[in-house]
């Protein structure tokens, strides 16, 4: 049970409230280094535990690896009801570029890393990172993700899943193991998952689309202003209850470094849009 916005979804057997939290923006400036307000960052975790959230995305990479330990020094020992999400398959270079790092040993070396980080025995849910900075990128995902099934029936993941993945890239995927959810970019105006989102939502699997208000480029469209006005809303607030209505499968997992974004953003998805205001919102993106 939960008053979050949206409720819950089960991934296998991970129940979650589908208003989560992306933590990539609790490292320093673009990713890179410690953030400026070490205890400000770990108010913004504790806080995210406080409103009931149990879904928190993560990555090594962050920081990388600050991010898992900031999670690790606020949170644990983690409440059971809490589950930290990973990903693996992209390392950091010293410009703070994401090489992608899918061989085998780089994989394992990352599982590792991140449980050694995050203080933890088992992954709930590692997601796969494909393609890289500008998107997906066509090709077989096959001996990476075998690698990461190895490491699954070795008891130290417990689920599997994908991101930044093409259609074909999850169909095989799911060829190989099962997948509990789809991470890719999607938003109000970046909509070239709507077909896969749909097939996926008629699965059972969860989509978590990430970059939900826009990541580093903040979404900007005149409907999106003229809803936000009309339902005296903040834009950010329409985006993610548009995202939360667009279909049950989707998880919210919007970034912040600000404990009171954090909370401004749980409020304003509660919001309920209407016929006419999906209809304005739904032309955005098409
Ligand atoms: N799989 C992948 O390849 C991949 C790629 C990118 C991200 N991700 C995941 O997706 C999560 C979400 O993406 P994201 O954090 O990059 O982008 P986002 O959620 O679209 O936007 C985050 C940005 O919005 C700002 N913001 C949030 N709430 C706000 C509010 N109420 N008022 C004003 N500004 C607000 C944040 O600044 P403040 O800090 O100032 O609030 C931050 O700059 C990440 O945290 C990460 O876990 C995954």
């Amino acid at each position: 049970m939960t008053n979050l916005p949206g409720g819950t979804w089960t991934m296998g057997d991970l129940t979650v409230t589908r208003f989560g939290y992306g933590a990539m923006q609790l490292a320093g400036p673009w990713v890179m280094g410690p953030p400026a307000d070490h205890d400000g960052a770990l108010a913004v975790l504790r806080a995210v535990v406080d409103l009931g959230i149990t879904h928190i995305d993560t990555a090594d990479a962050y920081g990388p690896e600050i991010t898992n330990r900031l999670i690790r020094e606020a949170l644990a020992p983690y409440p059971d009801e809490l589950h930290i999400v990973t990903k693996v398959g992209a390392n950091r270079d010293a410009q703070g570029g994401w090489p992608p790092a899918r061989e085998p040993h780089a994989l394992r070396e990352a599982v590792h890393a991140n449980l050694r980080n995050l203080g933890l025995d088992v992954l709930d849910l590692v997601n796969l990172r494909l393609g890289n900075a500008e998107g997906p990128v066509p090709g077989s995902l096959a001996p990476a993700f075998e690698t990461l099934v190895e490491l699954q029936q070795q008891g130290l993941i417990r689920h599997l899943g994908v991101s930044n993945a093409t259609s074909e890239q999850v169909a095989e995927a799911q060829a190989i193991a099962p997948i509990v959810c789809v991470q890719n970019q999607y938003n109000l105006a970046h909509r070239e998952d709507d077909a896969l989102i749909d097939a996926l939502a008629g699965q059972g699997v969860a989509y978590v689309p990430f970059f939900p208000l826009g990541g580093f480029t903040p979404l900007q469209s005149d409907a999106l202003s003229a809803v936000a006005t009309r339902l005296g809303a903040t834009p950010k607030a329409v985006a993610l209850a548009w995202l939360l209505q667009r279909s049950p499968n989707l998880l919210l997992i919007p970034g912040t470094s600000s404990a009171g974004h954090l909370r401004e953003n749980v409020a304003g998805a509660a919001l309920e849009l209407a016929a006419e205001d999906l209809a304005q919102l739904d032309a955005i993106g098409r």
